[in-house]
C-alpha cells in the first residue's frame, strides 16, 4: 500500500502551483494536480508518472468537485489541499466582464473548493487546507479592484475556516499564503520589485505548511510591506 502523504493542488498547470507540485514530489508526497490545460498537466505528470496524478478540470464548472473527488480516490486519500487557481489582471477600463470572471474564479469557485476541503477534513478528522491569496488582500486597489477585493475575501474566508477548525474536534490546519510578486505567467513578463522565483516561493510555502503556519508572506520581507501598506493613511493612499 502507498503510505506517502497525499496532496491536491488546484491550478498546477503553471506558476506557483506547478512549482509546488515539484516541491511536494521532492518531499515524497503523491500529488494530484488540476487545471484546464491538459497538455501542460500531462507534461508535469510525465516528469514523475508514479507520483503525479492529474485531472483536466475547470474549477468554475459544475463538475469541478466531482473531479476533485475522483482525484482523491485515485490518490487513495487526502492530507493536504492547496488552492492555487487564481486570476488577476489590471482593469483600467472597469470592464465588468473582467471583474465578473475574476469573481467567478477567486470568489465563487474558491468558496466551493474551500467548503469541500473543510467538510472532507472534518469528516476524516484531520487535514491541511491552504490557499494562495496575496498581499493585495490588505487594501483596495483602483487598478485591479475585483482582484484586490477577491483576495481580501479569500483571506477573510480562510480566517473563518481557521476559527471553525479551532472549534472543531478535528485536527485541521489552515494556511493563508500571501505572496508579493512571484515570476509566473500572471505577471505577463512585467519586471516588478522584490520578485521571487516560483521555485523559491514553493520551498518557503512547503516549509511553512510543515510548520503549520496560519499566515505566511512570500517572500518574508513582504510581511513588512503588507504592514506598511495597511498603515498608509487615506490622504496618501488615494494618490498612490
Ligand atoms: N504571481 C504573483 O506575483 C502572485 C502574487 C500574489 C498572489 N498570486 C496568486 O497565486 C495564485 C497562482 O498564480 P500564479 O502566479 O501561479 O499564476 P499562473 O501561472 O497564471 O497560475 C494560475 C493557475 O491557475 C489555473 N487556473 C486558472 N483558472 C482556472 C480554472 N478556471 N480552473 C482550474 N484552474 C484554473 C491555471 O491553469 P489553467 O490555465 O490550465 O486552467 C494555472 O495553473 C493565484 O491565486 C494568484 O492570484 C500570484
Amino acid at each position: 500500500m502507498n503510505k506517502s502523504k497525499k496532496a491536491i493542488i488546484v491550478g498546477a498547470s503553471s506558476g506557483i502551483g506547478k512549482a509546488l507540485a515539484r516541491e511536494l514530489v521532492k518531499n515524497n508526497y503523491s500529488v494530484g494536480i488540476t487545471g484546464r490545460r491538459n497538455e501542460l498537466l500531462l507534461k508535469l505528470h510525465k516528469e514523475h508518472p508514479e507520483q503525479i496524478h492529474y485531472i483536466t478540470s475547470d474549477c468554475t464548472k459544475s463538475n469541478a468537485l466531482k473531479d476533485i473527488e475522483k482525484l482523491t480516490k485515485e490518490l487513495g486519500g487526502l492530507d493536504l489541499f492547496i488552492i492555487s487557481a487564481g486570476r488577476g489582471t489590471l482593469n483600467l477600463k472597469l470592464d465588468f466582464d473582467l471583474e465578473d470572471k475574476i469573481n467567478k474564479l477567486n470568489v465563487i469557485a474558491f468558496t466551493s473548493l474551500v467548503n469541500w476541503g473543510m467538510l472532507f477534513f472534518e469528516k476524516q478528522g484531520y487535514g491541511h487546507l491552504a490557499n494562495i491569496s496575496s498581499v493585495a488582500s490588505q487594501r483596495g486597489g483602483g487598478l485591479a479592484p475585483a482582484y484586490h477585493a477577491s483576495k481580501a475575501y479569500q483571506a477573510s474566508y480562510l480566517e473563518g475556516m481557521a476559527q471553525r477548525a479551532a472549534h472543531s474536534k478535528s485536527n485541521i490546519d489552515v494556511t493563508d499564503i500571501r505572496p508579493g510578486f512571484v515570476r509566473t505567467p500572471m505577471l505577463q513578463g512585467k519586471e516588478m520589485f522584490w520578485t521571487s522565483t516560483k521555485e523559491k516561493a514553493a520551498v518557503q510555502i512547503i516549509k511553512a505548511i510543515k510548520q503549520k503556519k496560519r499566515i505566511i508572506y512570500i517572500t518574508k520581507r513582504w510581511r513588512f510591506a503588507a504592514w506598511v501598506f495597511r498603515k498608509i493613511p487615506w490622504f496618501i493612499f488615494k494618490k498612490m
